[in-house]
C-alpha cells in the first residue's frame, strides 16, 4: 500500500467517527475525539508504537524511546460539521513520518495528538497543549462553558479525563522540536499552485464573550417602544464586528456563535449570549480592534439600555515560528526539489503554543477549494504523501543538528575567500 493509500484508508475510517449530520463532528474533550485517539493508538501499535495518554487527553505516540526526543502532531477533535482533513491530516502525517525515520534517529521520537485544540465549543481554543506545556492557567477548564452550559471541566471528566492533573510534560529540552503539518485552510498555495508552505507567522486570536440582557415578555403584546430586546441589541454588535475587521487590512473579525433565549417565535429575546472571535497576525493591531469590539458593544449596549457582560475567553498573541526548525523543513523542501512559499496561518494551531516551550514549525498542504471548517473541505493525499517525505528528511536533519553533527551540505561547500 503506498502512503497515499494508507492515508486515504486512515482519513475515511477517522470521518467514520463523528456525530450524525453532515461532514466530521468530533467535539472537543468528548467520546469521539476518544474514540479517534483509541483508533489511531491501535494504528501506531501496528507499527511498534506505545500509546501513553496525559490526563488532559493528549496522546503520545512513542516510536523511538529516549530523551529528548522529537516530536510531531497536531489534533483529531473538529468544529461543528467540519471537514475530514483538519488535524487529522498532521496527526497521520506525523505517524507516516516518525515511523519511517524512527529507528535511523539519535534522538528520540513522538507523535502527539493534542486534544481540544478547537476553539468552536469552549471558545478558547488548544487547551490540550496548554495543559501539556503548563501554559493553562489554575482553574481554566472550570470558567469555559460550552453552548449547553457546561463547563470544559465536566465534560473533561464525564471522557474520563482528570485535566487539572495534567503535569507540564511537554518542555524544552527534553522536547528537541516539535513540528506539525496542516491543510493550509486557504488559498494561496492552491493559487500559486506550490506544494508546500513553510509558516513564519500564526495569527493570534481574542475572543470575547458577551452576554446581553433583555426583558422577555409577550411579542403580541409588548409594544414596539417599550421593549428590551436583547437579539435586537446583539444584531447592531454582530454588524458593528463586521465593520471593524473590515476596516482591520490585515484582521478578521467574527460572530460565529450566538445563543438566544429564549429562543421562541412568540416572546421578545430576553438575552443573547455571543462570542466574538478577533484575529491578526500583528499583536498591537489585534489589541486594537478587540478594544474597538469592546468600545463598540459598551456603546451599543450603553444607547439602549441594554445590561451587558463581557468576558475575555482568550486573548493570544500572533506567534513567529523558529528559525531552526522552519529552515530544517525549508532546506528538505529543496532536497526533495519541491517549490514552497512562506506564508502566514491565518488560522491557530498547537505549533502556536507548543513554540512558548519548543522550538517549532508549521508546514502547510494545499487546500484544493480553499474551505475549511466545512463538509466540503478537501485535500489531495498525495500532497500529505508528500509532506511525510519532506517531514521525515526534516527530522533526520534535526536529529543530526541536535546531535552537533556536521551539516553534509555544509562540509561540501567550498568556503569563499
Ligand atoms: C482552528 O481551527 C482555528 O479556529 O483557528
Ligand atoms: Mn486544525
Ligand atoms: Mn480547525
Amino acid at each position: 500500500m503506498t502512503v497515499a493509500e494508507r492515508l486515504d484508508t486512515r482519513l475515511a475510517a477517522l470521518a467514520e467517527i463523528s456525530a450524525g449530520g453532515p461532514g466530521v463532528t468530533r467535539p472537543s474533550f468528548g467520546a469521539l475525539e476518544r474514540d479517534a485517539h483509541a483508533q489511531v493508538a491501535a494504528w501506531a501499535a501496528q507499527d511498534g508504537a506505545r500509546a501513553e495518554t496525559d490526563p488532559a487527553g493528549n496522546t503520545v505516540l512513542i516510536y523511538g524511546e529516549g530523551e529528548p526526543y522529537l516530536l510531531v502532531g497536531s489534533h483529531l477533535d473538529s468544529v461543528p460539521e467540519g471537514g475530514r482533513y483538519d488535524g487529522t491530516v498532521g496527526v497521520l502525517a506525523g505517524m507516516e513520518a516518525a515511523a519511517s525515520v524512527a529507528s535511523e534517529l539519535e534522538l528520540g521520537m513522538r507523535v502527539v495528538i493534542f486534544s481540544a485544540e478547537e476553539g468552536a465549543r469552549f471558545g478558547r481554543p488548544c487547551l490540550g497543549s496548554e495543559l501539556a506545556t503548563g501554559a493553562a492557567p489554575d482553574g481554566l477548564l472550570d470558567g469555559l462553558r460550552d453552548g449547553e452550559g457546561r463547563s470544559a471541566a465536566d465534560v473533561a471528566h464525564e471522557s474520563g479525563l482528570r485535566p487539572e492533573a495534567c503535569p507540564p510534560w511537554l518542555r524544552a529540552p527534553e522536547v528537541a522540536a516539535y513540528l506539525e503539518v496542516h491543510i493550509e485552510q486557504g488559498r494561496v498555495l492552491e493559487r500559486e499552485r506550490v506544494r508546500l508552505g513553510v509558516v513564519d507567522v500564526i495569527a493570534g486570536a481574542a475572543r470575547l464573550e458577551v452576554e446581553l440582557g433583555g426583558r422577555p415578555e409577550h411579542s403580541g403584546t409588548t409594544p414596539m417602544d417599550d421593549r428590551l430586546d436583547a437579539l435586537t441589541a446583539a444584531a447592531e454588535v454582530v454588524l458593528e464586528v463586521e465593520r471593524i475587521g473590515r476596516e482591520a487590512r490585515h484582521g478578521v473579525a467574527t460572530v460565529g456563535r450566538l445563543d438566544v433565549h429564549p429562543n421562541s417565535v412568540t416572546t421578545v429575546p430576553g438575552g443573547v449570549r455571543l462570542v466574538v472571535d478577533v484575529r491578526d497576525v500583528d499583536a498591537g493591531r489585534q489589541d486594537e480592534a478587540a478594544a474597538a469590539v469592546r468600545a463598540a458593544i459598551t456603546r451599543i449596549a450603553g444607547a439602549r439600555g441594554t445590561p451587558v457582560e463581557i468576558r475575555e475567553l482568550a486573548s493570544r498573541a500572533p506567534v513567529m515560528l523558529s528559525a531552526w526548525p522552519r529552515l530544517a523543513l525549508a532546506q528538505a523542501c529543496g532536497e526533495e526539489r519541491l517549490p514552497f512559499r512562506v506564508l502566514p496561518s491565518g488560522a491557530g494551531h498547537d505549533a502556536a503554543v507548543v513554540a512558548h516551550t519548543a522550538p517549532s514549525a508549521l508546514l502547510f498542504v494545499p487546500t484544493p477549494n480553499g474551505r475549511s471548517h466545512t463538509p466540503d473541505e478537501a485535500c489531495r493525499t498525495e500532497d500529505v504523501a508528500v509532506a511525510c517525505a519532506v517531514v521525515a528528511r526534516a527530522l533526520r536533519r534535526l536529529d543530526r543538528d541536535a546531535r552537533g553533527v556536521a551539516d553534509p551540505d555544509l562540509t561540501t561547500t567550498t568556503p569563499e575567500g
